[in-house]
């Protein structure tokens, strides 16, 4: 528009009395604006995703569907048996199944394989109190600490999936034997597993975790020989954390 454009269109709308009108903003303010609206979304998505408040929500729905599950371990069980530690932890371990006083409390690992367990962690500066989150592979105590069986197992390993896609951990540890073949898919026994590089992978989610699979903590009470090969592996996982940044 020319300036005499502008004066007859200025003296149209005097012509009409009309005084005032909006005027759209400045080119410059009006990028400002924009800008200030994108850190805004930025700001709203990054707590959105952050939030701590919103993987505790996911947990706790996470139980609910658990105990809502067809498990027949449930039925005989005294408590469910989900998890301990921060759900906020890079480090997630995954044992087999509750045992008597895991049933009792309803905690994970608090009886003798458990207090050995902190402390093989402990050697390499992981503790549930600080730095990493356990949890099992099933949720109840199968009657006299038998083996899960393939039907408690195909039951469970769905849930225990979703807890690995809700916590995100950098790093899997599994324990023993029932475990490490149930999350990997796998048939070969932990002698072979402990040696080779794992990873859990999500397609669906895109995840893919690195994997340490060592021997379950009972195991080495019943067989104290093996501790030298556990010490070698806890000294792997120790390097893999501090070469990968992952504390
Ligand atoms: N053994 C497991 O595998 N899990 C527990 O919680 C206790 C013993």
């Amino acid at each position: 528009m020319n300036v005499k454009n502008i004066k007859s269109f200025i003296d149209f709308y005097k012509s009409l009395e009309i005084s005032t009108c909006i005027a759209p903003l400045p080119r410059s303010l009006e990028k400002q604006d924009q800008k200030q609206q994108v850190i805004q979304k930025s700001k709203i998505l990054k707590k959105v995703k952050f939030n701590p408040k919103n993987k505790e929500e996911k947990l706790k729905e996470l139980v609910e569907e658990i105990k809502a599950s067809n498990c027949d371990l449930k039925d005989v069980a005294t408590n469910t048996v989900f998890s301990d530690g921060h759900n906020d932890s890079k480090v997630m371990l995954i044992g087999e199944a509750p045992g008597a006083e895991e049933d009792l409390i309803g905690k994970p690992f608090v009886g003798q394989a458990g207090k050995l367990l902190d402390k093989m962690m402990e050697s390499i500066n992981l503790s549930r109190r600080k730095n990493f989150y356990i949890t099992n592979l099933v949720f109840w105590r199968p009657p006299g600490n038998r083996n899960p069986n393939k039907e408690e197992i195909s039951t469970c390993l769905p849930l225990t999936k979703k807890h690995i896609s809700i916590i995100k951990p950098k790093m899997l540890i599994l324990l023993g034997n029932v475990a490490s073949q149930a999350i990997l898919s796998s048939k070969e026994g932990i002698s072979v597993m402990r040696k080779k590089e794992n990873y859990y992978i999500d397609r669906d989610l895109s995840l893919k975790i690195p994997v340490k699979t060592i021997f379950h903590p009972a195991y080495l009470l019943r067989n104290p020989i093996e501790k030298k090969t556990m010490w070698s592996d806890l000294l792997d996982i120790d390097e893999f954390i501090l070469t990968n940044n992952i504390i």
